[in-house]
């Protein structure tokens, strides 16, 4: 089975595997878990923030971080296919008790005029805008990376306006190894950053927020209100920091992947890539094979060839590390073979 259906399928390497089993572990709720502070302090560092804390998931850091910075009745800018929005069961709504407000953007960045128009004035009928939210990477648009200008020039206007920025950085490493600005410039133009350990990192469980000392001082009561405070949790922060240890650099592999993939398909009739493949995601269009995309998944599936539905005739391809460039070339001649 060639599983391209996410990068958060991966199972835990033996190095991981052997870190959780050692690790030095104590009640994260009371802060003494050596491991987990040790993520922390590592996680804030290399963002350039004051503090970190570790989440059980990026969904959980999102709305911690909405929980953090809005008040109910507040709105929040974020991008129309943001995953905040589209995949996150509204939690915003149900959780935080923000409206949010989506602005199109062009794969998966804003433009800041656009943001900048959608802030609210003070209003008896209005919500006030408290928060805007980035993604970077931007998964619905494939996987594109954000541009440092972009989000400087919205950062920009949030400040102006004593707006908070909170960036999605689900797969902010894929982004800075494809375009080598680096994690603390990407944090230098948010509040709050969260990335996930557990996507093209691969560690098995968790993600981190970042901001700073404040902010994480209340986002770890959010954290306990919500049930995440764990106790002996450095049996999962040890893999997490083999993943910063080990898989940061290799991330280039799985966007070279992806990019063969996508070289490969362009060659395949009746198959389309629909984006510019900047990292480890590809959005193909099926539509010409004569299937929709859920019919075509099953035709893969028959070649065991895994992928997800992201659209009517859309189906995304995610590499991961395990994933070699000899599974690529497999899954090429299979879909050759059916088409
Ligand atoms: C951009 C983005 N943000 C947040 C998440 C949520 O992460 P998790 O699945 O750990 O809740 C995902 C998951 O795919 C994502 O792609």
């Amino acid at each position: 089975m060639i599983d391209l259906r996410s990068d958060t399928i991966t199972k835990p390497t033996e190095n991981m595997r052997l870190a959780a089993y050692h690790s030095n572990v104590g009640d994260d709720v009371y802060g003494e878990d050596p491991t987990v502070n040790k993520l922390e302090e590592q996680a804030a560092e290399m963002l350039g923030k004051e503090a970190a804390l570790f989440v059980t998931s990026g969904t959980q850091g999102n709305q911690i971080a909405a929980l953090t910075h809005c008040n109910p009745g507040d709105e929040v800018i974020l991008e129309a296919s943001a995953h905040i929005y589209l995949y996150e069961a509204a939690a915003f709504s149900a959780l935080a008790g923000v409206q949010s407000r989506p602005i199109n953007g062009y794969r998966g960045a804003m433009d800041p005029e656009e943001v900048k128009s959608a802030i609210r004035s003070e209003d008896i009928h209005f919500p006030v805008t408290s928060l805007i939210c980035l993604e970077n990477t931007h998964n619905k648009a494939g996987g594109a990376i954000l541009p440092l200008e972009n989000m400087q020039a919205i950062y920009q206007i949030a400040k102006d306006r004593n707006i908070s920025v909170h960036l999605d950085g689900a797969r902010l490493f894929n982004a800075s190894v494809a375009s080598g600005v680096t994690l603390k410039e990407y944090g230098q133009n948010a509040d709050s950053v969260q990335f996930c350990l557990s996507k093209g990192l691969g560690a098995p469980v968790g993600s981190i927020i970042a901001g700073n000392k404040s902010f994480i001082d209340e986002a770890r009561k959010w954290r306990k209100r919500l049930g995440g405070g764990l106790r002996q949790a450095g049996i999962i922060a040890a893999p997490a920091l083999v993943a910063l240890e080990e898989n940061v650099e290799r991330l280039t592999i799985d966007h070279e992947n992806a990019q063969y993939l996508a070289d490969e398909i362009a060659n395949i009739k009746g198959v389309k890539v629909e984006n510019k493949v900047e990292t480890n995601i590809l959005l193909v269009n099926v539509k010409g094979t004569g299937h929709d995309a859920v019919s075509f998944i099953d035709v893969l599936k028959k070649e065991n060839i895994l992928a997800v539905p992201f659209g009517p005739d859309t189906i995304r391809f995610v590499t991961n590390y395990e994933v070699t460039r000899e599974n690529t070339k497999t899954a090429i001649a299979r879909i050759n073979g059916v088409l």
